[in-house]
Parts: structure tokens; C-alpha cells; sequence
């Protein structure tokens, strides 16, 4: 079963048809803020390092999800702790305002 599929939800959303739009219509990498759940990363080139500049190897990935609960088992990635749990963040995209200038 892929990671997609887990996350079909009980009003019919489908991830995995969501995703393949976003997948369609976006050449950059994307990151997705999944409802009470993840942040889904988009791209046909996604590198994410850890602190010290090492790569994860992703096996060709071109979707991850990185944990957002603080609950995972696997961190940085999703492993689904946030549904057992009930994580519960709902987020709307927003405007921030200008970064402050560094003196
Ligand atoms: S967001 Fe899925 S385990 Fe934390």
C-alpha cells in the first residue's frame, strides 16, 4: 500500500489524485501542509540533509512526507503516529509579512 492511499479521508478526498495534479502543474518542488497530518514534499528532485549536510537517501522518492506532530517513530519522515494520536492542525495559505532586515 502506498503512502497515498493511506490518506484518503472519510469526505472522499483522494490524496494520491491531489497529488498527481500538484505533480502535473508544478516543475518546482512543493510542500504540501496536509491537514491534521504532514508536510507531503512534491518533486521529480527532492534532497532533504540533516544538520550536519548528509543526505538521506530517498530511493528515488517523488513524495515524502516529513513528520509534523513531533510523534513519529521515524523522524524526520510521517510513520502515521499523527492519526493515532489525533494531531490536530488545520491551516489555511497566508501572506507573511517581509522578512526583517538583518543589521
Ligand atoms: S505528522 Fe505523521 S507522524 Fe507526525
Amino acid at each position: 500500500m502506498s503512502l497515498a492511499v493511506r490518506y484518503n479521508d472519510s469526505l472522499g478526498f483522494n490524496l494520491q489524485k491531489y497529488e498527481e495534479k500538484i505533480m502535473s502543474e508544478e516543475k518546482e518542488t512543493t510542500i504540501v501542509v496536509m491537514n491534521n497530518g504532514p508536510y507531503r514534499i512534491l518533486g521529480e528532485n527532492i534532497t532533504i540533509k540533516d544538520a550536519a549536510g548528509n543526505t538521506f537517501g530517498l530511493a528515488g522518492r517523488t513524495v515524502v512526507s516529513l513528520c509534523r506532530c513531533g510523534h513519529s517513530e521515524n523522524k524526520p519522515f510521517c510513520d502515521g503516529t499523527h492519526a493515532r494520536i489525533g494531531f490536530q492542525s488545520e491551516v489555511q495559505a497566508r501572506e507573511l509579512p517581509p522578512p526583517i532586515p538583518k543589521l
